[in-house]
């Protein structure tokens, strides 16, 4: 991070929002041939949320885990200057932000969709930061929320069971110090190994007289799932690591690790190559899988809720996903 920073940015209030549907290891086993003992062990996973209300969407979930955010603080929509709704699961490919702007009464905001998928919260509150260091927004509201039920294939056992669906909200505020603030965050992208994890568009050519018309949609997620695994136990914590020796921080400085809840085997990984103690883990992936987007806010939430997390406490937050893109933000509580 450069040192152009003129003004801090904090977290002032959290929220989220999880699907009425709860769907057990056991349930997932009359789906595809499984049992909740390979899901648990290999994942930590026990259930899971899943839209499947008829008429709601994944914008109906940001809406509730918004509004959560803004009222817990009484803060008045239309002093929010941006939305930034990190999905990769939209209602609307041309995005879903403006919807929440139009529903929460955000009259004033500009607002614009960030597809990252399981990096997106991250790197939208990285976004967020760079318009409140620079003091062009003092308010904004970061949402990361995603849907992937409605992306797997129902029939492959070694995806569907890892994701549930969920939203949750942060927004993020102008301070004058670097007390109870973001202090650093790193970034990176590996584009050559973007098949890892993908939904990819498939064209189907649609033969005209004079034009070849190409048309086609999207299928299902697909996975290389021990790559993955691999690159996230690798490189998550060489991304936290210089992220705290960049402003002088150890890991012995850190008192909660929020990673995002992909698998309870990675977060135990990532802790034990850090030397950080399994105690400061905050994870909730046994009730929701992995939400993408919207694992870190939601887990935030729940740990804020719980006032687990004191003033002055250094957290470390740290994304991976898709992309593949991973990145780390330092904050002091
Ligand atoms: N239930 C029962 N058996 C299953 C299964 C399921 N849900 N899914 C796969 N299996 C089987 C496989 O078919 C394979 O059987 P085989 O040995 O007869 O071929 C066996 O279990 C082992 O499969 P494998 O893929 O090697 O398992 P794994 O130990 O790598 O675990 C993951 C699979 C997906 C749990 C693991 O690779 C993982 O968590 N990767 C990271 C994925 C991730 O987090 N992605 C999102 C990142 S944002």
């Amino acid at each position: 991070m450069k040192s152009y920073m003129m003004q801090g940015a904090k977290i002032i209030s959290t929220g989220s929002a999880i699907p009425f549907a709860k769907v057990t290891n056991e349930q997932m086993s009359s789906i595809v041939e499984t049992s909740d003992e390979w899901i648990f062990t290999r994942t930590g996973i026990k259930e899971r949320r899943l839209l499947t209300e008829s008429g709601k969407s994944i914008s109906d979930l940001a809406i509730d885990a918004s509004i959560k955010a803004i009222d817990d603080i009484s803060m008045d929509p239309a002093t929010i200057d941006l939305i930034i709704l990190a999905t990769s699961s939209p209602d609307d490919l041309f995005g879903s932000a403006s919807k929440i702007q139009d529903k929460i009464g955000a009259i004033n905001a500009v607002a614009f969709d960030l597809t990252a998928a399981c990096s997106g919260f991250v790197i939208g509150l990285i976004t967020a930061s760079q318009f409140i260091f620079t003091g062009t927004y003092k308010n904004i509201l970061v949402v990361g929320a995603d849907a992937l039920s409605k992306w797997v294939d129902w029939s492959d056992r070694s995806t569907c069971i890892l994701f549930g669906d969920a939203a949750g909200a942060v927004i993020v505020q102008s301070c004058n110090s670097v007390f109870n603030s973001i202090l650093n965050f790193h970034l990176s992208t590996a584009g050559n190994y973007s098949d890892y994890l993908s939904i990819s568009y498939e064209e189907n050519l649609q033969p005209h007289p004079t034009l070849n018309l190409c048309q086609g949609s999207f299928k299902y997620i697909s996975m290389n799932g021990k790559e993955v695994y691999k690159f996230a136990v690798s490189q998550v914590p060489l991304s936290i690591t210089k992220c705290l020796s960049d402003i002088n921080l150890s890991t012995e400085d850190v008192d909660w690790l929020l990673l995002h809840q992909a698998n309870e085997r990675i977060l135990m990984a990532v802790a034990e190559k850090l030397c950080i103690s399994k105690d400061k883990i905050i994870s909730n992936l046994s009730k929701y899988g992995n939400t993408s987007a919207a694992s870190i806010p939601l887990a935030l939430h729940e740990a804020v809720q719980s006032n687990k997390i004191y003033r002055n406490d250094i957290l470390v937050i740290a994304g991976f996903g898709a992309g593949l893109t991973w990145g780390t933000v330092v904050m002091r509580w």
